[in-house]
């Protein structure tokens, strides 16, 4: 069997035809060990992991070298200002990016995460007349918060090599569609789809609708540049771009997240967040030295490759396919129920998440440290 997973390998195996299934929403269930998140199916796992047993965590796509010796360094500088709001320094920072994009203030908004930002989207969206489109599977966290406030969400299958069908998200747009949520490189599956495609896409649809591109990932690609729809927002479209300090750069405990858009959706948005700022004056900080220490960001880009192309081997040794990933953390299919697998991985010591979708069981991984894909390649191997 190829290494490479397509969808019509898989459905070509039998399984999916024995049970005369075609993907849809209803099939698709998340197994997660996340706190407090919902499966598409409204139910909540409460079974969270304390991460203290782990050698390995490797569960929550976290960079497993930052924050970087820069950041660390700056971080106690700023511990005195801790009686102080830091709206300066929030304006400061939005500043900052925003130069550095090319974009004015008015087209930045910035959150605890990009999760804020989803989360308020999710609001704004859900909380007026419409549905929202996105591919299932998907980064769930503004659907979830849509499906919360009573808002429609309308799913269209990812295609045969795991990657957003933009032409079936197209067709299915209609005057309801009020957003359209795309995450590109994608969430739970690590594909991308065609730059060149997802512009044309963009270009087209947000003339009828705003355009959601949720790119988290997007400083792994080795053309992030040019991979990204930031572009397009200073072009003037009506398109949401947003991004995370919680990856490349290392910040996921201390909660930084911008968005760009029209200013018109930037308003929007607003409205919902919280008054006094959910950002603390050391995130802010550790925000605006990060993004400055490009070297570090380089630096994890290249381990980060370096030892998922080790983990393709141990998958490949063991005789896994894998789905190629252009992210921190790639998706497999196993060998055995998803509760019990993520069970005995993390008896083992390794924290990982599980997934049933399209009637299959998957392992998500996170690309940690090589000496960490080591460790999962050895529970891997013990309990194959
Ligand atoms: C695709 C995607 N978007 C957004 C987020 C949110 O990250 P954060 O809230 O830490 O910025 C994540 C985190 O895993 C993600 O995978």
């Amino acid at each position: 069997m190829s290494t490479i997973m397509k969808r019509r390998d898989w459905l070509k195996s039998g399984a999916i035809l024995t049970t005369g299934l075609l993907l849809g929403s209803k099939e698709i269930k998340a197994l997660t060990i996340e706190p407090g998140a919902y499966l598409p199916t409204g139910e909540i796992l409460s079974d969270v992991v304390s991460s203290k047993d782990l050698k390995a965590r490797l569960m929550y796509n976290e960079n497993p070298y930052g924050p970087s010796q820069k950041t660390k360094e700056a971080l106690i500088g700023v511990a005195g200002n801790g009686n102080r709001y830091a709206f300066d320094q929030v304006r400061e920072l939005k500043r900052i990016i925003a130069q550095h994009e090319g974009l004015g203030e008015e087209n930045i908004l910035i959150g605890a995460g990009s999760s804020e930002i989803l989360t308020i989207a999710g609001v704004a969206y859900g909380t007026s007349q419409g549905t929202v489109l996105s591919a299932a599977p998907t980064f769930m966290t503004l659907l979830n918060t849509l499906q919360k406030v009573g808002g429609k969400w309308q799913q269209v299958p990812l295609d045969e090599h795991y990657v957003h069908d933009l032409d079936a998200m197209k067709s299915t747009i209609t005057r309801d569609t009020k957003l359209v949520y795309i995450c590109n490189p994608a969430n739970p599956t690590g594909t991308i789809v065609d730059h060149n495609k997802l512009r044309e896409f963009c270009l087209e649809v947000s003339k009828k609708t705003t355009v959601f591109i949720d790119e988290a990932y997007n400083e792994f690609l080795p053309n992030a540049k040019e991979a990204s729809m930031l572009d397009l927002v200073k072009k003037g479209h009506d398109i949401i771009v947003a991004r995370t300090f919680s990856k490349v750069y290392g910040l996921a405990g201390l909660r930084i997240g911008y968005a760009f858009a029209q200013p018109g959706v930037i308003e929007r948005l607003s409205k919902f967040i919280t008054r006094l700022s959910t950002i603390s004056s050391t995130s802010v900080k550790a925000a605006e030295i990060a993004y400055a220490d490009q070297a570090f960001v380089q630096d994890c880009v290249k381990q980060n490759a370096a030892a998922k192309e080790y983990t393709y081997g141990v998958l490949k040794r063991l005789g896994y396919d894998f789905v190629p990933s252009h992210t921190s953390f790639f998706i497999f299919p196993i060998k055995m129920e998803a509760r019990s697998f993520m069970d005995k991985m993390r008896q083992r010591g390794v924290g990982i998440r599980s997934w049933q979708f399209e009637n299959k069981n998957w392992c998500r991984v996170s690309i940690g440290t090589m000496e960490e894909m080591k460790l999962f390649g050895h529970a891997l191997e013990q309990i194959s």
